[in-house]
């Protein structure tokens, strides 16, 4: 590491000043930060009284030279940046060589640190404004700094800080961002003199699993995306591990957890598709890009970026994303909607003596064959319909289960959607015009949004001050419900305008449409007709959830069914 610096003043007046030292999460988010610029591979936290109390951060990375113990401390001065070019090009996490001097400011703090040339280690201390001298002391290589008694000469700052339980919740949040963030390096965190996490160097799914649950990476999909000096990596999650509040999304640019307004907007029309309503995606995302190409030094907290080129990076993190969630079920076999615990409901059964003279009866059962194919389709073939609204299929794992009415829904959506795309809805015309009670206002409608209305596919003709009668309809939706689709989209389009309607609601006027046309449950289908919605469910894009977000399909494989039934195999 270079030696430690005084910048020039006109490069201080550059840099977004004023630290905040807002509470014990934020003195850790600059510790943890510095040990992570200076290279570690293991980091051991310390909290004491949510952090109230300590804060202590100890690393095994390059360590600071004893003459630069003081500097450490002293304001604006850093070994990270030397000249605005460095600064436009930074990679490090720090750069206003600010934070240590703002935390001795208003805590008492000590660093104890040793580099690797040092035949020894060196202590300094500092309270408040006053800061000692670098004296001797034992230590390996690596730094530990340790901030006690934070606002000590602050007591207004002080009566801020709040119940201990919550200063521990914003330090433990930190923690995981960093954590999140940085998978290679090995972080312990002990609150109090219990450890409360301890994660090794591991993967990111492993980390994952541990900071944010397994049932969130097994209903994840990876991503890997690279396009013109452009990387997106990590974790998405899949509709199904949505949840009802923005409480596990991590966006990271450059290996720093950011909140940008404009990553933000990609991620959320990358899933607009899958999620309607309020529930939150969770991912775990990483964004790599030239340093010159963003630029961190907007606030000083850093957790605002600025982009130079900010819609080619909205396009790319969008459309990888897309990429990544959209695909049919014919891509994505197994891992997009598996079962991730499959527990057996009847540990007790007592199965385990009878079984072998089961399988002796048994064992002349010869499994039906899948019907030979050039290579079997990922959903399979369908065997039978269950209480008219579950389709069950063989395929090569096992059993596949499927919301048949679900699965239609996404399919005529998703065909709604092309159609439109391609210039509007298919029509075709009814022999028979189905005929609709309507009041004054949907008449009015129906006359002043005919154009709106045959995009979508729909030809109304007035046949009455009361009545409109229906000559043709969408070709998708033609054997449903016509009166009720007529009605509900005249309703949407009242509301919203015909081309408003069109403009900001189009998904859910055609997910309205696509409910009326998909099969209603307890309508019973020939197997051949069900393997037509199999093969359907493969081609089509995001069929893995239907207009909701719900599941459309489970596999359970054979060992799922073995773990079911005790059966070892
Ligand atoms: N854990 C550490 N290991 C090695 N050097 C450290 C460590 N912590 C701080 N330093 C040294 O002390 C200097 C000052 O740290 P400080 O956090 O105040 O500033 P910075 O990291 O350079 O910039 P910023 O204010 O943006 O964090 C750093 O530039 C670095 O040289
Ligand atoms: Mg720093």
């Amino acid at each position: 590491m270079n030696a430690i610096r005084v910048l020039p003043e006109l490069l201080v007046s550059q840099i977004a000043a004023g630290e905040v030292v807002e509470r014990p999460a934020s003195v850790l988010k600059e510790l943890i930060e510095n040990s992570i610029d200076a290279g570690a591979r293991s980091i051991t936290v310390t909290l004491d009284e949510g952090g109230m109390r300590r804060v202590q951060v100890e690393d095994d990375g390059e360590g600071i030279a004893r003459e630069d113990l003081p500097l450490a401390l002293a304001r604006h001065a850093t070994s990270k940046i030397r000249s605005l070019a460095d600064l436009e090009g930074v990679a490090t996490m720090g750069f206003r060589g600010e934070a240590l001097a703002s935390i001795a400011s208003v805590s008492r703090l000590s660093i104890a640190s040793r580099t690797r040339e040092a035949a020894h280690g060196a202590l300094i201390t500092g309270e408040g404004a006053q800061i000692g001298e670098a004296t001797p002391a034992p230590r390996a290589q690596g730094t530990t700094v340790s901030v006690g008694e934070l606002y000590f000469n602050t007591p207004a700052r002080r009566k801020f800080l709040r119940t201990e339980a919550t200063e521990f919740g914003h330090c433990d949040e930190a923690f995981r961002r960093v954590a999140l963030g940085r998978c290679d390096v090995a972080f312990t965190l002990k609150h109090n003199g219990r450890v409360s996490r301890h994660l090794r160097a591991q993967t990111l799914a492993e980390r994952s699993a541990l900071l944010l649950g397994d049932e969130l990476v097994a209903a994840s999909v990876p991503i890997d995306a690279r396009s013109a000096g452009l990387a997106l990596t990590g974790l998405a999650g899949s509709p199904q591990s949505a949840r009802p509040r923005a409480e596990a999304q991590y966006f990271f640019v450059n290996g720093r957890f950011v909140r940008d307004r404009v990553l933000a907007h990609a991620v959320r029309e990358a899933y607009s598709q899958l999620l309607h309503g309020e529930r939150q995606p969770a991912y775990v995302l990483f964004l790599e890009l030239d340093p010159r190409a963003v630029d961190v030094n907007v606030h000083p907290s850093k957790t605002e970026v600025r982009f130079r080129d900010s819609r080619a990076v909205h396009q790319f993190v969008r459309h990888a994303l897309e990429r990544a969630l959209a695909p049919s079920a014919a891509e994505a076999p197994v891992a997009y909607a598996a079962i991730s615990q499959f527990e057996p409901i009847q540990p007790s059964f007592g199965l385990a003596q009878p079984a072998a003279a089961y399988q002796a009866f048994m064992g002349s059962a010869v499994p039906t064959p899948l019907p030979a194919a050039e290579k079997a389709p990922p959903l399979g073939y369908a065997l039978a319909q269950l209480h008219g609204v579950y389709i069950l299929a063989q395929n090569e794992a096992g059993l596949v289960l499927v919301d048949m009415h679900a699965a239609h829904e996404r399919i005529v959506m998703e065909k709604l959607k092309k159609n439109l795309d391609a210039g509007g809805v298919q029509r075709q015309s009814l022999l028979v015009p189905a005929v609709l009670a309507a009041e004054a206002l949907d008449v009015a409608t129906a006359e002043e949004n005919r154009e709106v209305l045959e995009r979508l596919g729909l030809e109304l003709a007035v046949s009455g001050p009361s009545e409109l009668s229906v000559r043709a309809a969408p070709a998708p939706l033609a054997s449903g419900d016509i009166p009720g689709l007529t009605r509900d989209v005249l309703r949407e389009i009242r509301e919203f305008g015909g081309s408003g309607a069109l403009a900001a609601r189009q998904d859910e006027l055609l997910a309205t449409m696509a409910c009326h046309a998909a099969v209603r449950a307890n309508r019973s289908l020939s197997v051949t007709e069900m393997n037509a919605l199999l093969r359907e469910m493969e081609e089509t894009e995001r069929s893995g959830s239907c207009n909701h977000g719900r599941p459309t399909w489970y596999q359970l494989s054979l060992a799922d069914l073995d773990r079911l039934f005790l059966r070892g195999r």
